[in-house]
């Protein structure tokens, strides 16, 4: 479906978030590519495909690990925790600065969703309670297997590891980092009264559990400055075998704590129809990003309207902008939009990755 912005649309205006003004409202959701190399670097392609969407506000990169232990989730998932990790992503961060566009790097520790032939190591998570899925590994498709809880002196080093990461992300140009605290990965499992079955000041109450989160954000802050630093959760969203029964508590208490240190945004994943939403939106009066969901396809028309109320900052698209580089300029003349090809979501190459047209193409294509 076609949709038209004009140029007075509430999407096309700056705004800016945090220490970065974002030259308009439409961002670019975390993608996972499945392109990296074996040891973690990112592919030799992700600063042209990156590059290739400069136009959008802000682009936030694919999920990438803090750590080696932090990733094992799906195959070939980059990470930001050695130098040559840092030195490719300082590549990406000067491409798309090279366009005028902006980007944060979205930082995960994957917890329980990860198989030891991925990551080559343990899994691990709030509680020894398995996520009942499988991923694809080189073995072929494989169950998750029953993660062991975290002792409590392993979460001060996982926190730190956050911290180390997001100094390099920094140092390598990216103007943000935001903060995987959402789809069911280490940080939602440990905000879950399902998952996260602890007993120590981890697990519990709503402000227990909502305390990793939270001394993740605080160490970034205190490291990067808060007006560089993004928060992304999903409350509710059964993602990743998430369960969780209270779905309200433990983000109440973590908007509560963090709510002044200033954060660049919050990026909530959510139908803004919901219960969930209204809550969040009401705890969290600054800057909201919104991504409406992997269950329906973007409505542009609701965004616009969504923005012109005030209700969001910006909003956050994954596929359509996977799928057309172009998309703000589509969205400025009324163009059809590409359809995004799955079968290449995670495949290896070029194909379905750097090689979507743009109008340009197209219209040279048929000239
Ligand atoms: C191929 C693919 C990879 C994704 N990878 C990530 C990721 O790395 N981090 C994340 O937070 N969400 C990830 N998501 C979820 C998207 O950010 C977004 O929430 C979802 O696609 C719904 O938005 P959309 O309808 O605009 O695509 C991914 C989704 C898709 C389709």
């Amino acid at each position: 479906m076609t949709f038209t912005l004009g140029e007075d649309s509430p999407l096309l205006q700056p705004v800016t978030i945090g220490d970065t003004v974002a030259a308009n409202r439409i961002f670019m959701a975390p993608l996972t590519r499945s392109r990296a190399q074996a040891d973690g670097t990112p592919s030799d392609l992700a600063a042209e495909y990156y590059s290739q969407r400069g136009a959008a506000g802000v682009i936030i990169s694919e999920a990438t690990a803090v750590s080696a232990d932090a990733n094992g989730a799906y195959m070939n998932t980059p990470g930001n925790y050695t130098d040559t990790h840092q030195e490719k992503w300082a590549e990406i961060a000067a491409a798309v600065h090279e366009t005028g566009g902006r980007m944060f790097m979205q930082l995960w520790h994957v917890g329980r969703m990860a198989h030891p032939d991925i990551s080559g190591t343990e899994v691990v998570g709030p509680s020894a309670i398995a996520a009942d899925l499988t991923t694809h590994t080189r073995q072929g498709k494989q169950p998750l297997p029953v993660p062991r809880a975290l002792d409590t002196a392993e979460i001060v080093p996982i926190v730190e590891r956050f911290r180390a990461s997001a100094r390099r992300a920094i140092d390598a140009g990216m103007d943000g980092v935001e903060i995987h605290s959402a789809n069911g990965y280490l940080l939602h499992e440990f905000l879950s009264d399902v998952v996260n079955q602890r007993t120590d000041a981890y697990g519990g109450s709503p402000d227990n559990r909502a305390r990793l989160t939270a001394e993740v954000v605080e160490a970034i802050v205190a490291e990067v400055g808060a007006g560089r630093v993004g928060l992304r959760i999903s409350p509710g969203n059964p993602a990743g075998d998430m369960r969780e029964v209270d779905t309200i508590g433990a983000y109440e208490a973590l908007l509560n704590r963090i709510g002044g240190l200033g954060l660049a945004y919050l990026h909530v994943v959510a139908d803004p129809s919901t219960p969930e939403f209204g809550v969040i939106r009401s705890l969290w009066p600054q800057t909201l990003v919104l991504n409406t969901g992997r269950a329906t396809d973007t409505s542009f028309c609701q965004l616009e309207e969504l923005a012109d109320w005030g209700v969001i900052g910006a909003a956050a698209v994954g596929r359509a902008f996977l799928a057309n580089p172009d998309l703000i300029d589509r969205l400025r003349v009324g163009a059809d939009l590409n359809t995004p090809d799955e079968a290449t979501f995670y495949a290896p190459g070029p194909v379905g990755y750097v090689d979507y047209p743009t109008l340009a193409d197209l219209e040279l294509k048929s000239a």
